[in-house]
């Protein structure tokens, strides 16, 4: 059943021609990432930028790229990435660790993501789905234009929430909680521009404000965690309890308060923006694209017999996972992730000295012209096809090797989940469709809200 209407093409830049001073890194980053992206670099297999300093590369070619990432994790950690400029809120959690420390932290929180967890986290998708629906009932009662971030934000606190604490979030403290954190991305968006200063080892310059919120996000944090410890749901199975049952392999020690708190923040930053960034493209996409919601319709229909889509349901969704790998391979929420090399070494031919940054990215690699057909255009069907198979490691949205996404098949059993779900109730009108382009400050989301009127469909459930 495969589509065969002419394939839509989301928003983005269109590939030009280099613009002059493109090259140097700093110019780059300072003027629209995105659409200063040259043809070229959607070509090439590794590019050197031209620098004061030039050790900053940018590696496309698979092969290469699974060197850094998978096979030469210790010449090529973490650095100069998005993980650094959270540290002030994570701390070392998860995210921001390395080493034995890394290492320590990995396997303590490994049970979070078990398939017995991932199938209770889906149990709190459920509840938090459910609540979410009743709103958007009410919305299309009343005829009222949403703002798609605002609501799917706040959905995806809900969801985090419950799987930590097991409770719904209430709109107070999402307010403190999580609009505090996204106050924190907007503060150090700039600080993001500004990666040449910590490239090689420096530290990124924070402002009083940004370091002020970041106090302000682990204060909320610190004072949940007390008021769950007091108040605990009894018999309930969440990430929290997790958390406080595991020990250090090495010396048997418990998590202390402070790092308790580097763990729920870890949760909390890797999974909100990301995670709504996904399901906003997602909806705003469906929205231009009534035949490819009519399949999703189908397909539910005849896995589910009309039914309630179970936990058991979701692998049998294959056309609507493959919506949401699709998004995900348009609009990768993380854009780029970034390593400093640890010694001289080889890429390739290149040389790569002591301290370079390599950056890798999934939105350059994702459409790169080698190994996609139609790039930019939203086709589903290209992963049924095998064509993301023809290049091992030309698709990547939650990373590669031992630092890859811990979250990768939890938010993947959600994306169906929502997708499914909304598609079978809902159809959604964007009002503003034309204004909405790829912003790349910290995370890829829609430039401006995503203004949207919900419909409820005739007959469904
Ligand atoms: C669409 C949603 C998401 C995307 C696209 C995404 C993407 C990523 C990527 C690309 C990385 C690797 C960064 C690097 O190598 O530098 C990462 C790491 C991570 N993600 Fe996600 N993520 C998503 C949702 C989540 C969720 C829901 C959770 C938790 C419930 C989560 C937890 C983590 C953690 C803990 C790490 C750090 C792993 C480590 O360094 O050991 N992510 N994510």
């Amino acid at each position: 059943m495969e589509n065969k209407i002419s394939l839509y093409r989301p928003p983005a830049p269109y590939p030009g021609e280099a613009a002059e001073g493109w090259r140097n890194f700093s110019n780059y980053l300072s003027s629209d990432p995105l659409g200063v992206i040259p043809k070229e670099l959607y070509e090439c297999a590794i590019f050197q930028f031209d620098d004061d300093d030039p050790r900053k590369f940018l590696v496309n070619e698979p092969k290469l790229l699974s060197r850094v990432l998978e096979e030469q994790q210790a010449i090529f950690p973490k650095g100069g990435g998005i993980a650094e400029l959270l540290k002030p809120i994570l701390h070392n959690g998860l995210v921001s660790a390395e080493g034995v420390d890394w290492q320590d932290q990995h396997e303590m929180v490994a049970p979070i993501f078990s398939n017995s967890s991932v199938r209770i986290s889906f149990g709190y998708l459920q509840e938090a789905l459910s609540s979410f629906v009743e709103r958007l009932l009410t919305y299309s009662e009343t005829g009222q234009t949403i703002k798609l971030a605002e609501e799917i934000n706040f959905l995806v606190a809900d969801v985090n929430f419950r799987c930590v604490f097991s409770k719904p979030i209430e709109i107070q403290l999402e307010h403190q909680c999580f609009n505090s954190i996204m106050k924190y991305e907007e503060e150090v968006a700039g600080t993001a521009l500004d990666l040449k200063r910590f490239s090689g080892g420096g530290q990124p310059a924070f402002t009083e404000a940004a370091l002020k919120t970041a106090e302000n996000v682990r204060a909320v944090i610190s004072q949940i965690i007390d008021e769950h410890m007091y108040n605990k749901p009894p018999n309930t199975q969440n990430f929290f309890q997790i958390f406080q049952e595991a020990r250090v392999p090495s010396t048997g020690k418990r998590f202390t308060k402070s790092q308790l708190v580097d763990q729920v923040a870890s949760i909390f930053l890797s999974s909100h923006e990301t995670t709504s960034a996904a399901l906003c493209w997602s909806v705003y996409i469906l929205a231009q694209c009534p035949e490819i919601v009519e399949r999703i319709r189908t397909e539910v229909q005849l896995v589910t017999a009309c039914g309630r889509i179970s936990y058991e349901h979701l692998p049998r969704l294959r056309f609507t996972r493959d919506v949401f790998k699709e998004v995900l391979r348009l609009y990768p929420p993380v854009l780029y992730l970034s390593r400093i090399a640890r010694e001289d070494t080889t890429l390739g031919d290149t040389l790569i000295p002591k301290e370079s940054m390599v950056i890798i990215s999934p939105w350059v690699v994702h459409r790169h012209r080698s190994f996609w057909e139609n790039p930019d255009m939203f086709d589903p069907d290209r992963f049924s096809r095998g064509e993301a198979k023809a290049t091992l490691g030309s698709y990547f949205p939650f990373g590669l090797g031992p630092r890859m996404c811990t979250g990768a098949s939890y938010v993947t059993f959600l994306g169906i989940k929502v997708i499914a779900r909304l598609c079978s109730m809902f159809d959604f009108e964007t009002v503003n469709t034309d204004e909405v382009r790829p912003d790349s400050t910290l995370y890829l989301k829609p430039s401006r809200p995503v203004l949207c009127k919900v419909h409820k469909r005739k007959f469904s459930k």
